[in-house]
């Protein structure tokens, strides 16, 4: 599709040049190398717009990540939580695999947080956080749920 576009140039080119075939054949060369040389420096362009729309900065351009991370890095949440890996509690990342990203599961993981929970990811449960607020803990848990890689 894209290379038929040259054609009636070409075309015109045959017209003109006659009987010379070896000067038709290299200005078609020249030609396609333009084109490709062209279709080339577009793609790598398109390829650039992606790189930078990747999901982790997006994530990071959500308002809901600095809000939660900022209270998350107020309370006890690391020191028995890491974003990739297992500490005492599971790793954000994992929470965030399993729990789709709406309303109900950050509700019912904000609760979770405040009056604790156990039996989920193991024996180990986590205590009770009766001190942040479910405003806070729903705004905590949306920034967990932002994590999936
Ligand atoms: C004393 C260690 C400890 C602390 C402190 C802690 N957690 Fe946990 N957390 C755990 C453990 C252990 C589990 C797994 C509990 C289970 O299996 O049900 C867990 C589970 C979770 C889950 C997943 C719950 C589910 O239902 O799957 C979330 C979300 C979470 N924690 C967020 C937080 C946040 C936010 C904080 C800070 C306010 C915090 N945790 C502080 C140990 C802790």
């Amino acid at each position: 599709m894209i290379l038929q576009a040259p054609c009636p140039m070409l075309i015109g080119i045959k017209k003109f040049l006659g009987l010379n075939k070896k000067l038709l054949i290299m200005k078609k060369l020249i030609a396609i190398f333009f084109v490709a040389t062209y279709l080339y420096a577009c793609s790598g362009g398109d390829d650039k717009k992606i790189e930078s729309g990747n999901k982790s900065t997006s994530a990071m351009d959500n308002p809901d990540y600095d809000a939660g991370l900022n209270l998350i890095a107020k309370s006890d949440c690391f020191t028995c939580h890491k974003l990739r890996e297992p500490l005492v509690g599971p790793p954000y990342g994992e929470v965030a695999k399993k729990y789709p990203n709406t309303p109900e599961n950050v509700s019912l993981l904000a609760d979770r947080i405040l009056k604790g929970s156990s039996g989920i990811w193991g024996q180990v449960p986590m205590l009770a956080h009766p001190n942040i607020k479910k405003e806070d803990a729903e705004k905590m848990v949306k920034y967990i749920l932002l994590l999936k890689e």
